[in-house]
């Protein structure tokens, strides 16, 4: 029974791969030189509207899936290159795991994550490496969940064929790189019944975490709008990249093509097909000025050209009428930002570059009371951030489980300032205890999709582009985002 279901998984994603060069209406295209994008579109009423495939017979929705409690959570990480190997040191703290394999395409790298184990008491794991030794990890026995931190190019080809094999997968940032690659994902979990988990860090972030209590108690009120970014100067960093696979992406390919850090702890502050969708996004491209010195620097034998604009700003209208503001810069020197702000009818918050909130009167005298010993709430200016003394106990109120549980042995394994850890925690306790995760293979779509749908805009002048609905009707069925735990 098993194999037949393997055998047909099989072939079906090697159907769903022959299809892989579509395009919007041939004559669209061909009079106006337009990218074309990976999946057929329509303009309605001046909006690009993407087919969106029906649910093949087989697949069920992924919404709150729930799989098999694992005891122990046998772990294969594909991809260490800078990323990787910290992970695998993080899931050394983690109790319930085994580390059964480790690959990379260069041997050498993946053996150098042996020193992690050995230090951890652990027994060494299998090394797989070549451009194709993922397979033989995915199709080993001994790994319930295949962790992907490869280049951007390598996430879906793996996490496929992984999600074939019948694993659980955990994808690196953006897990996928087109809105077929987003359906396709979407697909194999569907079809095998199998966590495909984005690894988006950023919202396991302290200050993203308390924020979200807070929103999630309606601290904010409403929240009518959010901001989200990732503006970080990667010269020092393009030459690290293995074959150089960063540039060479950024050179083929406008759009926000790293957006997940922005989009996604706002899209949980909003609810994101927990009761809201997002509806159609615009977005904007400046010219490309450093993108292409670079590019003429590091790649002059292949190209001479950089498609991706040195800044990108989109915006994001959701289906109850809310806003998303976000943009992505990688070519100029700015100030690194990951801004995280959230813009209530009662309250805001912001994290770059100063972190701060304000909030409405009655809310702060809910906090503080009448208290003698507490802040002195009456002489706050709402021309600027609220006092760290009220911040402090607004905060201390707020505080997130998830902080609580493990916030302290976070901040001392680390992985950007404790993040990571969060991240890898939250996933492995999930898979233990049978429980969804917190991010689901409809957020990894979701946030994923900002890539090309951005660009599909960008390349059309900026028109609006509806956002799919990767859960097929079901952005609606659950009431809020929600973290689960154990009995
Ligand atoms: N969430 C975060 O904060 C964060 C930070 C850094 C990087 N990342 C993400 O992590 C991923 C890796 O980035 P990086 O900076 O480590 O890049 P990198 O180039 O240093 O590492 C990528 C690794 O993948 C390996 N690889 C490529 N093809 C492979 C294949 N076929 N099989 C096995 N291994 C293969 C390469 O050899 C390399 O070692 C990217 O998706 C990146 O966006 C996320």
């Amino acid at each position: 029974m098993r194999k037949t279901k393997t055998i047909l998984g099989m072939l079906l994603f090697a159907i769903s791969l022959m299809f892989t060069a579509c395009s919007c209406p041939q004559n669209d295209c061909q009079q106006n030189n337009l990218y074309k994008a990976s999946v057929d579109y329509k303009i309605v009423d001046g909006v690009i509207v993407l087919d969106e495939p029906q649910r093949a017979p087989g697949q069920k929705s992924m919404i709150e899936f729930r799989a098999k409690p694992l005891e122990t959570v046998r772990v294969g990480f594909v991809g260490l290159g800078m990323r990787g190997p910290g992970a695998v040191e993080r899931f050394t703290h983690i109790e319930g795991v085994q580390i059964n394999g480790l690959c990379d395409k260069y041997a050498e790298r993946a053996e150098r994550c042996q020193g992690y184990l050995d230090k951890a008491g652990m027994p060494k794991a299998k090394i797989y490496s070549g451009e194709e030794g993922y397979k033989q990890l995915c199709e080993s026995k001994d790994i319930d969940l295949v962790y992907i931190a490869t280049s951007w190019q390598m996430h879906v080809p793996v996490a496929l064929y992984a999600m074939e094999q019948g694993k659980h997968v955990a994808i690196e940032v953006p897990s996928a790189n087109t809105v077929q690659e987003c359906w396709q994902l979407v697909d194999a979990a569907e079809r095998n019944q199998v966590h495909c988990m984005i690894l988006e860090n950023c919202c396991y972030d302290h200050f993203e975490l308390t924020t979200l209590n807070m929103a999630q108690a309606g601290v904010f009120g409403e929240i009518i709008h959010a901001e989200g970014a990732y503006i970080h100067n990667l010269e020092p960093f393009w030459k690290h990249y293995a074959d150089n696979w960063r540039l060479e992406y950024n050179a083929a390919n406008n759009g926000d093509v790293y957006a997940t850090h922005g989009i996604g702890p706002n899209c949980q502050a909003m609810n994101i097909h927990r009761g809201d969708k997002l509806d159609y996004l615009v977005a904007m491209s400046t010219k490309s000025v450093n993108g292409t010195k670079i590019v003429r620097e590091m790649m002059s034998e292949k190209t001479d050209t950089c498609m991706h604009g040195d800044q990108i700003n989109t915006l994001i209208r959701t289906h109850k009428g809310y806003t998303i503001d976000m943009q992505h810069n990688v070519m100029t020197p700015r100030p690194y930002s990951r801004m995280y702000q959230l813009v209530g009818t009662e309250g805001f918050a912001n994290k770059y570059p100063t972190q701060g909130y304000t909030f409405k009167l009655d809310q702060l005298k809910a906090v503080a009371g009448n208290d003698a010993d507490a802040p002195n709430i009456e002489a706050l200016d709402h021309h600027s951030f609220a006092p760290a003394s009220v911040v402090e106990e607004m905060k201390a109120k707020y505080q997130h489980p998830i902080q609580k549980e493990i916030g302290e042995k976070a901040k001392l394994v680390g992985g950007h300032g404790g993040m990571d850890f969060i991240m890898d925690y939250r996933l492995v306790y999930c898979l233990r205890n049978g429980l969804p995760l917190d991010m689901d293979v409809y957020d990894t779509a979701e946030w994923s999709s900002m890539g090309e749908l951005t660009r599909i805009s960008i390349e059309n002048g900026s028109k609006p582009v509806k956002v799919p609905d990767f859960t097929r009707g079901d952005w609606n069925k659950v009431d809020g985002l929600k973290f689960y735990y154990a009995e």
